[in-house]
């Protein structure tokens, strides 16, 4: 698998593999804008023509926050998540952002153990954030922190 920037050519598996994530999935137009947005930074781990991950955040001042992550269903549970994020971190520290924070649904367990093994904490909730139904935790950690970054 290898990283590239966000390419429109993505976008189409892109929105597939949102379909199977989440319950509010982002659509390919929702994508266009983050292709050439200045503070938005995107990494898609491809196969060949084939999507497997990706991931973003926004840059704001010193802070990162991530949109999006996700691995498409038949490539979970290899450790693929686990670089990503390392690899978004990483990508954040380097645009010299200092912290960086998500929402995450509180029933997110694998995505929550995620971030937790990453030492993300949870700095806040914010009520019914998802389709005015669900909660969502703010979570957040420093850049600089270490990260277990082994692929299985
Ligand atoms: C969350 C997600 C990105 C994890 O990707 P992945 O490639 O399957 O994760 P990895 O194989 O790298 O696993 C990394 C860690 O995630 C956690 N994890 C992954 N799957 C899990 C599961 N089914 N149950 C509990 N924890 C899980 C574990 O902490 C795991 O570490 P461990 O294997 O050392 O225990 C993936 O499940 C996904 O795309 N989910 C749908 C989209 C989503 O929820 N994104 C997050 C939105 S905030």
């Amino acid at each position: 698998m290898r990283f590239e920037p966000l390419r429109y050519e993505h976008l189409r598996q892109m929105a597939e593999i949102e379909k199977e994530a989440f319950d509010m999935p982002w659509t390919e137009n929702m994508f266009i804008p983050e292709v050439n947005s200045e503070n938005a930074t995107y990494i898609v781990g491809t196969r060949g023509e084939e999507v497997v991950c990706y991931g973003g955040f926004h840059s704001v001042l010193d802070e990162a926050h991530i949109t999006n992550i996700a691995v498409k269903k038949s490539e979970r549970g290899k450790g693929i998540g686990r670089f990503l994020l390392a690899t978004l971190i990483g990508k954040a520290r380097d645009k010299g952002a200092a912290s960086i924070s998500l929402e995450v649904k509180t029933t997110n367990v694998a995505a929550i153990s995620l971030y937790e093994s990453f030492g993300f904490k949870v700095v806040g909730v914010r009520k019914r954030y998802y389709n005015n139904l669900f909660d969502a935790y703010v979570m957040r950690r420093e850049t600089e922190a270490s990260a277990r970054t082994d692929i299985r």
